[in-house]
């Protein structure tokens, strides 16, 4: 019997050799993490870093954020600031990147970094992208596994609607935040490139020092400009009621889960919404609505990300 999904593998010990295998050899793994499902190859191989531009069709101006699994490993291609040594104690494991100053004689193929003197750096969190990160002597770049500029996966399954059998999938649960990293420059000051769950009052706090939110930011994160996040139906924000032929995302407890009505949190909680809103986004995609509206969502912490995901969404 054909089995579709024989590709989406539980991480055990003989899938662990072979995933090892395979990025050992320049190939690329989807793996799981707590932010969204990534693709997973050798940051320092221009063979493997070209693969990943290609499956996701990604414009090669895009620089990929690099993942560690310690400092030391991470010391090897960036300067740390103290405001860094700060932010990873407090958050790391954990799902920020940081924007630190490349070392010239860092590994990491300039693929990875488009070509840009400063790297995206993360110490992801998930259990099992950990166990492999520990067993390999590169980092990993990974983007978001999905095509360029549509919807991240937040389970096994999404990345398999994106890539089919191309790639093997190591499932790993529902990723628990749901949105991307929140991304934050530390180059010059301090400034939040994209939002997420940790937010930029928590960081301040943090470093003791004020961050600024860039809104017009250009080449710093090119990856987060327009037609980002897409399902591919035209999205309509800060809607009052269900429209007719339309799905509506809500929030809280005025309009219940239901018929066309997708709620992304009843208990009116934003972590809870940031988890399900990708999420909610692929199942009314699938679903075959024409559009999409979305009531007004409290931008707030965790709702400054998912305001940011909805308005590039929407473009
Ligand atoms: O949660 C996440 O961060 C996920 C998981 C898989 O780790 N990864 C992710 O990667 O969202 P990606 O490639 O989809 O988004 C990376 C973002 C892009 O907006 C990119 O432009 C930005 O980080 N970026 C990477 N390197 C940069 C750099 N040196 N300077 C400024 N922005 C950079
Ligand atoms: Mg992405």
């Amino acid at each position: 019997m054909n089995n579709i999904y024989s590709n989406i593998k539980k991480l055990n010990s003989k899938i662990q050799l072979k995933v090892i295998h395979i990025l050992n050899n320049d190939g690329l793994i989807a793996l799981p993490t707590e932010t969204v499902y990534g693709l997973a190859g050798n940051a320092y191989s221009h063979r493997a870093v070209n693969k990943i531009f290609k499956i996701k069709n990604r414009p090669k101006i895009n620089p990929i954020i690099v993942h560690y699994f310690t400092l030391k490993d991470a010391s090897k291609d960036v300067f740390f600031s103290k405001e860094f040594l700060r932010l990873h104690r407090y958050f790391c494991p954990g799902p920020i990147t940081f924007i630190l100053k490349k070392k010239k004689y860092s590994n990491l193929n300039k693929l990875t970094t488009a070509g840009l003197d400063s790297v995206a750096v993360r110490f992801p969190k998930h259990k099992v992208l950990r166990k492999i990160l520990k067993k390999i002597n590169f980092p990993l770049a990974m983007p978001s596994a999905n095509k360029s500029g549509k919807v991240s996966p937040t389970c096994a399954k999404h990345v398999y609607n994106q890539f089919g059998k191309k790639i093997i999938i190591v499932d790993g649960g529902n990723s628990t935040v749901g949105i991307e990293s929140t991304v934050v420059d530390l180059t010059s000051g301090m400034s939040i490139l994209r939002p997420g769950i940790i937010s930029s009052s928590q960081i301040q706090k943090v470093v003791g020092k004020k961050i600024t939110y860039k809104k017009n930011r250009k080449i710093r994160s090119p990856g987060n400009l327009k037609n980002h996040y897409s399902p591919g139906i035209p999205i309509k924000l800060n809607v009052k009621k269900a429209e007719k032929n339309s799905a509506f995302i809500t929030f809280g407890k005025k309009f219940k889960n239901n018929k066309d009505v997708y709620n992304l949190s009843e208990k009116s909680n934003l972590e809870d919404a940031a988890k399900n809103l990708y999420k909610t986004l692929i199942k009314i995609k699938k679903k075959k609505y024409k559009k999409i509206s979305v009531m007004k969502i409290p931008n707030i912490g965790v709702g400054i990300a998912i305001n940011d995901r909805l308005k590039r969404a929407a473009k």
